[in-house]
């Protein structure tokens, strides 16, 4: 911290890593949660004046320049939330002749926004060399590395694991608040603790939920992943979402926590239909509620029914810690947002230590309309919290301890 100290800041170029990672409808930004969280640490920095250089990627382009995925609707959104005195001078390429002459025309206090770190191949690359090359591209541009995109310290890749190696770094407050709150998680949790786990895929989850079969009381599933949970307790389920290949690994997760004392708890009823609905019209769905033992063979799940929700916000209620990533169902649609919206709004009912982990979770609560403030901390990481709570080296934070 002593490193974006003003004395130490004031004139310097400060590259900032951020996670500007925000789900886009064309242009518009669906969510601006992650440019909100970056806020406090470009304003400290430009205050103390420094010259900010802020940098994220945004999708998953492939290497190469690709407009969809450009940060140019960012940019003019940071601008907004930076206050009318603080404009955001906006790249159009990453480390080529319009980074350059933006971040030489910075005056101090002055902040720009790099074009998307991922329009490169060396950010991505799995060859170190390809990386650093990368790497000292960045490094050429600033003075001092400041690491503030917890949402993607999980990443190996260049802007977050190899550049630090190259600057004077240290982490801004963003990752610092996000470390402290899992650790929480982590270290003497207060108990009952318990996780609800939702999102589409089991596969993404596995290691979480191995982790947490050590350290939580309650696994509540929700989500399309809750249908591999249905399939391995011997349930059909129609034609939802389904990993068949996972189903050995879900089965011994359930032996497992039955031998620990660990409760799983699954839904008992959902609300189907028999197509994906539409979301870019949100045009009325035909909407079906099936008991868990009975879903039609031709309908998909698409959320957890009423009876789930009251069983989820009972055995919420009295919990100590609670944790939650992923969705309960297809939210975006009005006709399967009940599910998500009772978890949430069970969280703010509770008097247990809130954490609402994961891009989608923490978005589907402001697109839902509740407020941030009523939780006990919303997370900007997605898979980074995950891989968190996991135990895992996370390389963005190793590197800053280097
Ligand atoms: C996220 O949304 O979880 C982070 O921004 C990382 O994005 P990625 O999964 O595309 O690396």
């Amino acid at each position: 911290d002593d490193l974006i100290a003003e004395g130490h800041v004031a004139g310097k170029r400060v590259f900032v890593r951020a996670d500007l990672n925000v789900p886009l409808d064309g242009e518009r930004i669906t969510d601006d949660g992650r440019i909100r969280a970056a806020v406090p640490t470009i304003t400290k920095l430009a205050e103390a004046g420094a010259k900010v250089i802020v940098a994220s990627h945004l999708g998953r382009p492939k290497g190469e320049p690709d407009p969809k995925f450009s940060l140019a609707p960012v940019a003019a959104r940071l601008g907004e939330l930076l206050g009318a005195d603080r404009q955001v001078a906006f790249a159009a390429d990453t480390v080529g002749d319009s980074a350059r002459t933006t971040v030489e025309k910075l005056g101090d206090g002055q902040v720009a926004l790099l074009e998307n770190l991922r329009f490169n191949a060396g950010e991505t690359s799995k060859d170190d060399t390809e990386r650093g090359a990368f790497a000292d591209r960045l490094a050429a541009l600033a003075d001092i590395y400041v690491g503030d995109g917890f949402g993607a310290v999980h990443r190996k890749h260049a802007s977050v694991y190899d550049l630090p190696a190259r600057l004077p770094h240290a982490a801004g407050g963003l990752i610092a608040t996000e470390v402290g709150v899992l650790k929480k998680l982590t270290e003497d949790v207060a108990r009952p603790y318990a996780v609800v786990l939702g999102g589409s895929k089991v596969s993404d989850k596995l290691g979480v939920i191995d982790h947490l079969l050590e350290k939580a009381d309650r696994i509540l599933v929700g989500g399309g992943m809750l249908f591999t949970f249905l399939k391995a307790q011997g349930y059909e389920v129609g034609a939802s979402l389904l990993q068949e290949d996972q189903i050995p690994v879900v089965k011994e997760y359930l032996e497992r926590a039955k031998a620990k004392g660990v409760e799983f708890v699954l839904p008992v009823d959902v609300i189907g239909d028999t197509a994906f609905p539409d979301l870019k019209t949100k045009a009325p769905a035909s909407p079906v509620t099936a008991a868990v033992d009975a879903i039609p063979a031709d309908v998909l799940g698409l959320d957890i029914g009423p009876e789930s929700r009251k069983l989820f916000a009972a055995k919420l209620a009295d919990a100590a810690t609670v944790f939650w990533n992923g969705p309960m169902g297809v939210f975006e649609h009005p006709d399967f947002a009940e599910g998500t919206r009772a978890v949430a709004q069970a969280l703010i009912d509770s008097p247990a230590f809130t954490v609402v982990g994961g891009g989608d979770s923490a978005a589907a609560v402001r697109i839902l309309g509740f407020d941030e403030n009523a939780f006990g901390h919303i997370s900007t990481g997605g898979g980074a919290s995950l891989e968190y709570l996991e135990g895992k080296t996370l390389p963005g934070l190793a590197a800053l301890e280097g």
